[in-house]
């Protein structure tokens, strides 16, 4: 491993685009691996124990790809297994959780809705922060219920989505909640939807920002920033499924990198 190795970056599927764009955006010259387990989605259904099983095969399938930092763009294994991760593996990890923070501190209703993965909303990371938040403000956590399988299918946009939407919004809406916390990184895929379907004045937060934010630093941190190369790095994206869905996405953000099948 040295500073010109790749990011390393995994998920359950192919939500994690949505945290690697923000990290491609603001660290440009960094080359990066992606890792879809669309083969084991949803992770947010699975007990604990698969949960840590398939973050440890996804960081050993990275460190064999020579990652010098692996970024676990899911919340789900992050809230599950990330200590561990990061007691069995020498490398530095880079985790994602709900930013329930930022919205609770924010929120003049003093009502956040925070929608996750039922592995999330049980694991005990997020339940302390929950409980931690919910002495001053009314948190009113969904389980994203179907989601993750309708975004891996590539119908994020379609009519059975608006409806699973409004259907498990509606507890939220109706404790008048100004902040939506997307507490799944496949849910930022929703955001085009959840505009034409909630109301103008309810403010939408994800952590993808924060997660690259973090990625920079903890790169500065331990020295391993890329040399400067005559050439930008190629991204590599790798599903243990059809990539069709994950070259979509990737498509979509006007670029035109390498995705492939990888049995991982
Ligand atoms: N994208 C994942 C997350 O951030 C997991 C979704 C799933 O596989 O259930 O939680």
């Amino acid at each position: 491993m040295n500073r010109n190795s790749p990011i390393g970056i995994f998920d359950s599927g192919v939500g994690g685009t949505s945290i690697w764009k923000e990290i491609h955006q603001l660290l440009p010259n960094e080359k990066t691996i992606y890792l879809a387990d669309s083969k084991n989605a949803p992770y947010g259904l699975k007990p604990v124990s698969e949960i840590i099983n398939f973050s440890k095969k996804n960081t050993e399938k990275l460190l064999e790809m020579g990652a010098k930092i692996i970024v676990v763009a899911c919340n789900t294994a992050t809230t599950n297994a990330i200590s561990i991760l990061r007691d069995t593996y020498r490398i530095p990890f880079i985790g994602i959780e709900p930013a329930i923070k930022p919205a609770a501190l924010q929120s003049k209703n003093k009502a956040v809705g925070i929608l996750a993965t039922r592995g999330t909303l049980t694991s005990q990371l997020f339940h302390k922060a929950s409980e931690f938040y919910s002495k001053d403000i009314n948190i009113i956590e969904v389980e994203g219920y179907g989601l993750v399988e309708l975004i891996e299918a590539g119908k994020s946009d379609s009519a059975e989505m608006r409806q699973l939407l409004l259907h498990l919004l509606k507890p939220m809406l109706d404790q008048n909640i100004d902040y939506l916390v997307l507490g799944c990184s496949h849910y930022p895929y929703l955001i085009p939807m959840l505009k034409k379907i909630l109301p103008p004045n309810l403010s939408v937060i994800d952590s993808g920002e924060a997660v690259a934010r973090q990625t920079k630093a903890i790169l500065e941190q331990n020295d391993l920033f890329t040399l400067p190369l005559n050439d930008i790095p190629q991204p590599e994206f790798f599903s243990n499924t059809s990539p069709k869905v994950l070259a979509e996405l990737i498509a979509a953000a006007k670029n035109n990198y390498k995705v492939s099948f990888c049995d991982f």
